[in-house]
């Protein structure tokens, strides 16, 4: 690694507790781009690393992480996250896949960073026409239009720094792929995202608020999302299925469909792309498929309710009452082909994680024909009175009776299975 270190005053060339580097942004700024010394900032060491072909000017991650040794990112000047490789390499193999599918396509990361998503957009996919980038932080601007110049795609990619939703509604029909990298919620860039899509498309988003959307903070998803989040075994599924059905409504204002493709929960955030298509009709379909997911806290059973103005059950068979979470999306959550195109694509570049991103991306095409909701191998044995088997031999039995059953990339005690509630714990107690 390179080290490009322009220092007024060291903030830290170790680790640094994370209070200290509050304090000390109430009162400096940093500046990473002139490489004069000033009297009134301090700077900040900066690195060069490399991620697939494109070599990026970052925020030294080191000098942010907190005494727990955690990385963190919302104390920089100029965000830049290390551990989202892994999302973004997998997001140049769906860019790719889209490019292939369109033929070429204008794509647009208004809350860029340090650009790396555009940047990489650029350089690494083919039949990219060109690239906005977008950070309203000017020291980001400043940053972004750096690494521009030193991955010599100056010819591609524009760089902006003004409100996202500014530069997306400026920009009203023109890209064919829209990635929404925020800070937590892409909830409050949506509409603007949903308008500036093409004719054809996809909006790709990231939400970091994975605890509103999974239900430790009901109340802000509900406000954010317009849905009931539910603290269960697969609370990350639904907070998915939430975000999704928050776009295809916001998509359907814009006559857009939004069909998901891939959607995956990673570590601290969830992942979702949804192909677009202008249209009313489509919008209207896809919208079918948003309604509910009623669960039993006593025998786990759940019951799925399509719908808006819809009688939900109150009472389960076994006499438990039912919570509920919604509106959600109920249909699919992978397409297959779709996946497996981004897979082969993946399998031929060099991306250092490329081998935990093909696991990944094999385990969400594995459980794509499941249905919604997956069960957990030791809550249910607890609910059943018996201590948990081998996941892979219940699988296998389950398999036997023939009903669809995997493994969920969601958690490695879960699994997918359309077999009724009943015979699940019949078998579970048989193996
Ligand atoms: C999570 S970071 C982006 C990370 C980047 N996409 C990457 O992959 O490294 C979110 C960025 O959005 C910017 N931002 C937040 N709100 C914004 C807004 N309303 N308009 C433009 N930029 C905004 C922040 O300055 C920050 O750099
Ligand atoms: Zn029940």
């Amino acid at each position: 690694m390179m080290m490009s270190f322009i220092k007024v005053t060291t903030v830290s060339e170790t680790m640094i507790d994370a209070t200290m580097i509050k304090d000390l942004m109430k009162t400096i700024r940093y500046y990473y781009y002139d490489g004069n010394p000033r009297d009134d900032c301090v700077a900040v060491q900066t690195i060069f690393l490399t991620e697939g072909k494109t070599k990026i000017e970052v925020p030294n991650p080191e000098t942010f992480r907190t005494k727990a040794g955690d990385y963190a990112p919302s104390l920089t000047s100029v965000f830049y996250n290390p551990d989202m490789e892994f999302c973004r390499d997998i997001s140049v193999s769906v860019a790719q896949s889209v490019s292939k599918i369109l033929e070429n396509i204008w794509v647009c990361d208004p809350l860029a960073g340090v650009g790396i998503r555009g940047i990489r957009y650029a350089k690494e996919v083919k039949g990219v026409l060109g690239v906005l980038v977008n950070d309203r932080s000017k020291d980001a601007f400043e940053l972004m239009k750096k690494n521009i110049e030193m991955n010599e795609v100056g010819n591609l990619v524009e760089a902006r720094s003004t409100d996202a939703n500014i530069i997306l509604f400026q920009n009203s029909g023109r890209f064919n792929f829209v990635d929404l990298d925020p800070f937590g919620s892409p909830a409050p860039f949506m509409d603007a995202a949903c308008g500036a899509l093409s004719k054809r498309g996809m909006l790709a988003m990231t939400a970091t608020d994975t605890a509103p959307l999974s239900g430790t903070h009901a109340r802000a998803c509900l406000r954010r999302y317009w849905a009931k989040p539910l603290k269960t075994e697969y609370c990350h599924e639904l907070g998915i299925r939430i975000l999704i059905a928050f776009a295809q409504r916001i998509g359907g204002m814009h006559e857009v469909s939004l069909s998901p493709v891939l959607a995956h929960a990673t570590r601290h955030y969830f992942r979702v792309y949804l192909m677009a298509i202008r249209g009313a009709q489509r919008a209207d379909e896809v919208l079918k498929n948003i309604g509910f997911v009623s669960h039993c806290n006593f025998c786990m059973r759940r019951v799925f309710t399509r719908g808006t103005a819809v009688e939900l059950p109150s009472n389960c068979e076994c006499g438990g009452r039912f919570s509920h979470s919604g509106p959600l999306w109920l249909g699919e959550l992978i397409d297959k082909q779709f996946t497996r195109e981004v897979m082969d694509d993946l399998s031929m570049r060099n991306f250092k994680l490329k081998h935990q991103e093909i696991l990944l991306l094999s385990r969400c095409i594995e459980e794509a024909d499941g249905p919604p909701t997956f069960y957990d191998l030791n809550e249910l044995s607890s609910c059943s009175g018996i201590s948990p088997p081998k996941i892979s031999e219940l699988i296998t039995a389950i398999r036997a009776r023939g009903y669809f059953v995997s493994r969920t990339h969601f958690s490695n005690t879960g699994f997918r299975t359309d077999a009724p509630i009943e015979e699940i714990k019949e078998i579970l107690k048989g193996v």
